[in-house]
C-alpha cells in the first residue's frame, strides 16, 4: 500500500511531487523516489526512509522538469533499501507502482531469459520490463502499457513516464486506487484525493481495470478492454487544510483531541438534534433478519462493538468477522443478511474483497466509511459517511470512535424501525448521543493523569487489558493501539477469561488495565480485580467515580466521567488511546508512523 503521484504541470514540478507525497506518507514511509523529463529523458532521484531523506538527496543533486511522477513505499517484496526504491527503471521504462503482482516471478523468469537483467528485489521491476519488452515489438505507448497489463496478475495503481514522451504520464488501476485530478493547462494522477489536493479539487476515479494517458490536453482514458470511455469529473474536497498539526506535537495527539467535533458532525447526519430523534441511515431494518459485520484492525472492534447494540437495542441477529477470513471462508448468507463494511480508508484490500464477495451473491451492502470517495463508498449498495475528517496518525482513532457514533446511531434507528423501542426510548436514546462530544471532551481530560500511568507502564514488557461486554472490543483495541505505537507486548482479554489462562501471567511485573464503567457487571469485573490483586498483579482501573470508590487497593485510577452504558465504549475509548500514546512518547516511539505499518492496507 504505496502512495504515488503523476504530474505533468506547466512549471517544475519537483517540490509538488514532495508535498504530495508527504500527504501520502500514511500510506507507506520505507522509502520514497521521484522522477522527472529532464532535458528530453527521465531522471530519478531516491532514498531509504522518510520523505525528508528524499528531500535531502534533491538538495544534493536536484531534479528540475514540469514532468513527473513520486512514489513512498510500504515494502511488500525487498527489504526497504534505495534499490528497492521506486521509481524503477528499465530500458525506457520509468515507473511507480501501488499493489502486488502476483506472477511476477514466472514473469521475471521468461524476461530474464530474454536477456533482461534485474537490480531489485521487487515485483514491481518486472512491469518496468515487460513494457520495454513490448514497446520494442514497436506498439504505441498505450497500446503497450494495454498489452503489459493484460499479463499481470495482482494489484496495481501504475504513474509511468516513458522516455521520448516528454509530455506524457500514464496511469492504470486494477484493485488499488488511482484518481485523474484536472488542473489549468495541468494534470495529475495520484493515489487519492488528499494526494493532488493542494493542486485541484476537480477529479475523476478510475474505474477498476482503467488505465491512462494524461497530458497538458487533458485525460484520455481507456477501460479494461481499451475502449476509449468517459468518467464523470467531480469536485470533491480534499479538505487541505484540515492535514496539519496546529499546535500538537503528533497527528495521533491532535486527532484524539479532535474526537469531540468528529463525534459531533458524525452524529449530525444520523441524530435529529431538534426533534430527538435518529434519522434514517437509507436501510430498511425491517428487512434485514440477520447483521453481517467485516472488517480489518481497529474498524473490527468498532464492528464488535455494534454487534452487542444491533443485538441488544435492535435484537437483530449480528455476526462480525475479520475480512481477510470472511473473504475465503465461503460463509453461508441468506438473503435477508445486510452485509456491513467498515472501514476508515474505504479501500481495505481484504473488506473491499468481502464486500465485493456478498454482493455477487446478491446480499444487499453497506459500506460505513471515513473516505466517501473510496472504492467502498462507490460500490457499497448504502453508503453510511462516518465525518471524521482526515485522520492521519496510523493509529486509528477519531475515526474509531466515529464508526461507534454512526454504528450507535444506526441501532438505535434499526431499533426503532424493528418497533424494539417505541418514540420515547428513541428520544431518550438520541439525547443521550446528543451528550457524547461532551463527555468525550471530559474524558480526554484524564490526561495528566493518564499520562503520570504512562511512565510506569512504559517500563513494561507485556500489558493485560481487561473489559467485560461492550468493553471487551474495547479492550482489545486498548491492547492493538499500544502494541502498535509503543511496541509493548499487549493483548486484550474478556474479563470473564481471565481465570481459563491468561492469570497465568499475572505478577507484578505486568500490568493489568481494567476498563470498568459502572454497569450491570461491575461486580463481576471487581471480583476479576480481587483475583489479580490476591496474585501480587498492578491493576490501572479506567471507570468513573462511583466505580472508583470500589478501585481495589494498590489500584491507580484514571476517572472518566459517568454516562449511560449505550455510549461508554465512546466515552472510555478516550483513556484508552491516551494511554498508548503517551506510552509510546515516553519510550521515544515514531507515534505517527509506527515501524512496519500503513495507514491504508490496499494488499492482501
Ligand atoms: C491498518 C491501520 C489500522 C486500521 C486497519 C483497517 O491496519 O493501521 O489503523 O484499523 O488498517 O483500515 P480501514 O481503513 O479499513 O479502517
Amino acid at each position: 500500500m504505496c502512495g504515488i503521484i503523476g504530474i505533468v504541470g506547466a512549471a517544475p514540478v519537483t517540490d509538488r511531487l514532495i508535498d504530495s507525497l508527504k500527504r501520502l506518507e500514511y500510506r507507506g514511509y520505507d522509502s520514497a523516489g521521484v522522477a522527472a523529463v529532464v532535458d528530453g529523458h527521465v531522471e530519478r532521484r531516491r532514498a531509504k526512509g522518510k520523505i525528508r531523506a528524499l528531500e535531502a538527496v534533491l538538495d544534493q543533486e536536484p531534479l528540475v522538469g514540469t514532468v513527473g511522477i513520486g512514489h513512498t513505499r510500504w515494502a511488500t517484496h525487498g527489504a526497504p533499501a534505495e534499490r528497492n526504491a521506486h521509481p524503477h527503471r528499465a530500458g525506457r521504462v520509468t515507473l511507480v507502482h501501488n499493489g502486488i503482482i502476483e506472477n511476477y516471478a514466472e514473469l521475471r523468469e521468461e524476461l530474464k531469459a530474454k536477456g533482461h537483467t534485474f537490480e531489485s528485489d521487487t515485483d514491481t521491476e518486472v512491469i518496468a520490463h515487460l513494457l520495454d519488452h513490448t514497446l520494442d515489438s514497436g506498439l504505441e505507448p498505450l497500446a503497450a502499457l494495454k498489452a503489459t497489463l493484460d499479463r499481470l496478475t495482482g494489484a496495481y495503481a501504475l504513474g509511468i513516464l516513458i522516455d521520448g514522451e516528454d509530455e506524457l504520464v500514464m496511469g492504470a488501476r486494477r484493485g488499488s486506487p488511482l484518481v485523474v485530478g484536472h488542473g489549468q493547462g495541468e494534470m495529475f494522477i495520484g493515489s487519492d484525493a488528499l494526494a493532488v489536493g493542494p493542486f485541484t479539487n476537480r477529479i475523476t476515479y478510475l474505474d477498476e481495470g482503467d488505465y491512462v494517458a494524461i497530458d497538458h490536453r487533458g485525460a484520455r482514458i481507456f477501460d479494461a478492454a481499451g475502449a476509449p470511455v468517459t468518467r464523470p469529473e467531480r469536485i470533491v474536497s480534499a479538505a487541505a487544510a484540515l492535514v496539519e498539526k496546529g499546535n500538537y506535537r503528533h497527528f495521533m495527539e491532535k486527532e484524539i483531541h479532535d474526537q469531540p467535533d468528529a463525534c459531533q458532525h458524525t452524529l449530525s447526519a444520523y441524530v435529529d438534534a431538534v426533534n430527538a430523534a435518529t434519522v434514517s441511515p437509507g436501510v430498511d431494518f425491517t428487512k434485514v433478519d440477520r447483521l453481517q459485520i467485516v472488517a480489518c484492525g481497529t474498524a473490527s472492534y468498532a464492528g464488535m462493538i455494534a454487534r452487542y447494540l444491533f443485538e441488544r437495542l435492535a435484537d437483530l441477529p449480528c455476526e462480525v468477522e475479520i475480512a481477510s477470513e470472511f473473504r475465503y471462508r465461503q460463509p453461508a448468507l441468506a438473503p435477508g443478511a445486510l452485509a456491513l463494511a467498515v472501514s476508515q480508508s474505504g479501500e481495505t484490500a481484504d473488506t473491499l474483497a468481502a464486500l465485493r464477495w456478498c454482493k455477487t451473491r446478491g446480499i444487499q451492502t453497506a459500506a460505513l466509511v471515513n473516505n466517501h470517495e473510496s472504492t467502498m463508498a462507490r460500490e457499497a449498495d448504502v453508503l453510511f459517511p462516518t465525518h471524521a475528517g482526515p485522520e492521519i496518525g496510523v493509529a486509528s482513532t477519531k475515526a474509531f470512535t466515529s464508526q461507534v457514533a454512526a454504528l450507535t446511531a444506526i441501532a438505535v434507528s434499526a431499533a426503532r424501525q424493528r418497533g424494539r423501542i417505541d418514540a420515547h426510548e428513541e428520544a431518550r436514546l438520541a439525547s443521550i448521543l446528543l451528550e457524547t462530544p461532551r463527555l468525550i471532551a471530559q474524558a480526554i481530560a484524564t490526561e495528566e493523569t493518564v499520562r503520570q500511568i504512562a511512565g510506569d507502564i512504559a517500563k513494561a514488557r507485556d500489558v493485560l487489558y481487561l473489559g467485560r461486554g461492550a468493553m471487551f472490543p474495547l479492550a482489545l483495541e486498548g491492547a492493538l493501539k499500544l502494541k502498535e505505537i509503543s511496541y509493548i507486548h499487549a493483548e486484550g482479554y474478556a474479563a470473564g477469561e481471565l481465570k481459563h489462562g491468561p492469570i497465568a501471567l499475572v505478577d507484578e511485573a505486568t500490568p493489568i488495565i481494567v476498563i470498568a464503567p459502572t454497569d450491570e457487571l461491575f461486580d463481576k469485573t471487581a471480583s476479576n480485580m480481587s483475583e489479580v490483586i490476591a496474585r501480587g498483579g498492578r491493576i490501572v482501573l479506567i471507570t468513573d467515580e462511583a466505580g472508583a470508590a470500589h478501585a481495589p487497593e494498590g489500584a491507580r485510577v484514571i476517572v472518566a466521567p459517568a454516562c449511560d452504558p449505550v455510549i461508554a465504549p465512546l466515552v472510555f475509548a478516550a483513556p484508552i488511546q491516551l494511554l498508548a500514546y503517551y506510552v509510546a512518547v515516553q519510550k521515544g516511539a515514531d507515534v505517527d508512523q509506527p515501524r512496519n505499518l500503513a495507514k491504508s492496507v490496499t494488499v492482501e
